[in-house]
């Protein structure tokens, strides 16, 4: 294949490089476009636009794959850890086994945020989302570490401010769940490995079994990244504009709030909570989300990228059995949940689409045997991501030449009114 894409525009025709990824994947750059042509592109949702180059994460939504610096997921979540993950997404490469222990040790030596902090985590009404502690909290941060808010990061700033939000968005998580239960704040213990110590300053449960542990950073390593979703998007987004590291991190957990993104693992649990108190059967209730008049969709299913299973859901289903029997847990939300997706993979609305179960279908059935309560799911979700976020971002202000992010648009309204004075209006 030509390296040149012809477009043809009327009776001119212009050459368009393309771009080969080293997956083999193609683009069509237009960079250029617009002044050669007039022309923009149009891509509402960006459906089909590389907005950046990205050596962190490939995934390849037909046949299921992802990959995080050429490592599989399935490799990942057998072998690896989520701290040893989060070093390989940032620094492209997997950590010796002293590098490893330092960059930990650096993690857990965050184990504390300014006390102005906890007064704010403390003035939010108990029944504030966490996730709306955690942006606010995020971006709070900033007001306390000026040095890191300098447009132009030093390395060293760079490495350290990773690690120390790696270390402060694990307490002000574990803050914002005690505040709301009206519990007093539990002190990190640097003796315990990430996942455990956030369990114990959740619930002051020290002794944390090696399996709830090593589940819930399995879940950690499968939302690591996943390139340019929304929340990674959002963080380039605002991150280009050269706010701070700590501005721009808030934004990805505003981002993944929402339902349609990282906010479908709380939206799950509570759809399957609603079918098992109403006792509707599992094709009624799918006649209610293929019904164009109706706003509700069947929350876990479905992605914009994946149009086949998503490689996450499939260990998170194998690991929800597992972990489930280890505990000794009996979840009737999670038959419900195999029903469901045993009858949608087998209607034509569902096959059609080609909608399969995504990471969030069975993630909350995991977090609530392991303890954690629905509306901290999206914070777990946040923990996870803010590797891939941080290592988005250092990669983006690292590219030689990056530029504010700022998509054009098409003008579809009125083209000339006359202003009206007001006692004249209708
Ligand atoms: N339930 C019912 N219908 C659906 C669903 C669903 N979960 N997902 C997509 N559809 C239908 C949609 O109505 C549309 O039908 P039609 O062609 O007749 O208009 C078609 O499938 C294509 O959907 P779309 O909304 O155009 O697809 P999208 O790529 O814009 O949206 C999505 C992707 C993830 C937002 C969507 O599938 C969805 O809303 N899923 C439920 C929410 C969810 O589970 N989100 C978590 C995503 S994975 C975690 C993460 O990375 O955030």
């Amino acid at each position: 294949m030509s390296d040149k894409a012809k477009l043809v525009l009327g009776d001119k025709t212009v050459e368009l490089p393309v771009f080969t990824g080293s997956e083999g994947e193609k683009a069509i750059d237009i960079t250029k476009l617009r002044a050669e042509t007039g022309f923009v592109t149009l891509d509402s949702g960006y459906m089909n636009t590389g907005a950046c180059t990205s050596a962190v994460t490939f995934l390849d939504g037909e046949l299921g794959i992802l990959k995080y610096r050429g490592h599989s997921i399935e490799e990942l979540a057998e072998k690896s850890s989520f701290l040893e993950t989060s070093y390989l997404v940032f620094y492209g490469k997997l950590p010796t086994a002293s590098e490893l222990k330092v960059f930990e040790e650096k993690i857990a030596s965050y184990n504390d945020v300014p006390e102005g902090i906890k007064t704010m985590i403390k003035a939010f009404p108990k029944d504030a989302h966490p996730m709306a502690v955690l942006s606010s909290n995020m971006v709070s941060l900033s007001a306390y570490y000026h040095d890191l808010c300098a447009q132009d990061l030093t390395p060293a700033q760079k490495d350290e401010v990773i690690v120390q939000l790696m270390g402060q968005l694990k307490v002000v998580a574990a803050y914002a769940y005690r505040h709301s239960q009206g519990l007093e704040f539990i002190k990190s213990d640097g003796s315990l490995d990430y996942c455990s110590d956030f369990i114990y300053m959740m619930t002051g449960n020290k002794n944390v079994s090696k399996e709830v542990a090593k589940a819930l950073d399995v879940l950690l390593i499968l939302h690591v990244d996943h390139e340019q979703n929304c929340s990674t998007s959002s963080v380039r987004m605002v991150g280009s504009s050269k706010a701070n590291i700590f501005a721009t991190i808030s934004a990805g957990v505003d981002a993944l709030w929402g339902p349609l993104h990282g906010g479908a693992n709380q939206a799950v649990l509570e759809m399957l909570e609603e079918i098992k108190n109403s006792g509707k059967d599992y094709k009624t209730f799918l006649a209610e989300v293929k019904d164009k008049n109706s706003s509700s969709r069947l929350m876990g299913f479905g992605h914009r990228v994946y149009k086949n299973f998503d490689p996450r859901a499939k260990i998170i289903k194998v690991a929800c059995d597992s972990v489930l029997k280890t505990l000794g847990v009996k979840d009737p939300l999670l038959d419900i949940a195999k029903g469901l997706e045993e009858v949608a993979l087998r209607d034509e609305y569902f096959v059609s689409r080609k909608l399969y179960p995504n990471v969030d279908f069975y993630s909350g059935i995991i977090y609530r045997a392991l303890g954690i309560p629905t509306n901290m799911f999206t914070v777990m979700f946040a923990m996870g991501r803010l590797p891939g976020w941080l290592a988005q971002w250092k990669e983006m202000v690292e590219q030689s030449g990056f530029k504010i992010c700022r998509p054009r648009q098409i003008f579809t309204g009125d083209t000339k009114n006359t202003y009206i004075e007001i006692k004249s209006r209708s």
